[in-house]
């Protein structure tokens, strides 16, 4: 075996992506950032005021969704790039309520197993060892400091030229985490099989590091 499957969850701002990212790099993989795709059906969900009490009107959308990455990592949605857009606080505010939707969660679920059919991915999200590819061969799960997780995120708004407040990120974390891991379909919950990384005193190089033996032990193979 030589491709594997790497699935990488955890709360909002752990570091999931940079991990994820920094792997895949290194690993020469897939990296699919599946928050940015339910970012993206979110922001198609604002622009066109598609009401989430509505069945129809929510399954209709679904339907006119197609979410894809260019080779810089950028979502596109139906064929444009919005890669900026998906990242503002506007939608950071109502993704947590659309992707609790069943009809929405069983369309991108679909997508993400496709993607990985090939092994050779790694994919960071929520629901990726539990739900997505429950048969991944390593599984990771982050965690890190409240405090310190408001930070990263708080710093790199910022330095994307985001305007927000400490306060308005911290709110914005809680109200996520409580939605993501307290709805009826697929909540955040650490996979039984997860190794759990606790990032908050490590740098980004030791994490890597770690998660590159974890991947080698676990079948990856160096190109
Ligand atoms: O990783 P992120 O913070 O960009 O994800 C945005 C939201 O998308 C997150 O609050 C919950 C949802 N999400 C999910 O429900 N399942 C996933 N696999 C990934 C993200």
């Amino acid at each position: 075996m030589d491709k594997i499957i790497i699935a990488i969850d955890g709360y909002s701002s752990c570091g999931k992506s940079t991990l994820a990212k920094g792997m895949a790099s290194r690993l020469r993989y897939i990296y699919i950032d599946s928050g940015a795709m339910y970012r993206a059906v979110t922001l198609f969900f604002l622009r066109h005021n598609v009401s989430l009490d509505d069945a129809e009107q929510t399954r209709q959308a679904v339907e006119n969704i197609t979410i894809s990455f260019n080779a810089d990592n950028r979502t596109i949605l139906n064929g444009e790039d919005v890669e900026n857009e998906i990242r503002q606080m506007e939608v950071s505010n109502h993704v947590s309520q659309v992707s609790a939707l069943p009809v929405v969660r069983r369309a991108l679920v679909r997508q993400q197993q496709a993607m990985g059919q090939q092994k050779g991915i790694v994919m960071d999200g929520r629901d990726i060892g539990t739900v997505v590819f429950p048969n991944a061969e390593l599984k990771i799960f982050l965690t890190a400091d409240p405090e310190k997780r408001v930070q990263r995120r708080f710093e790199e708004l910022k330095s994307k030229g985001i305007k927000s407040s400490v306060e308005d990120v911290r709110q914005n974390l809680s109200q996520r985490d409580r939605i993501d891991s307290t709805r009826g379909d697929s909540p955040l919950r650490q996979a039984t099989d997860a190794i759990v990384i606790d990032n908050t005193q490590m740098t980004r190089d030791e994490q890597l590091a770690y998660a590159l033996e974890l991947a080698y032990s676990a079948g990856a193979v160096v190109e």
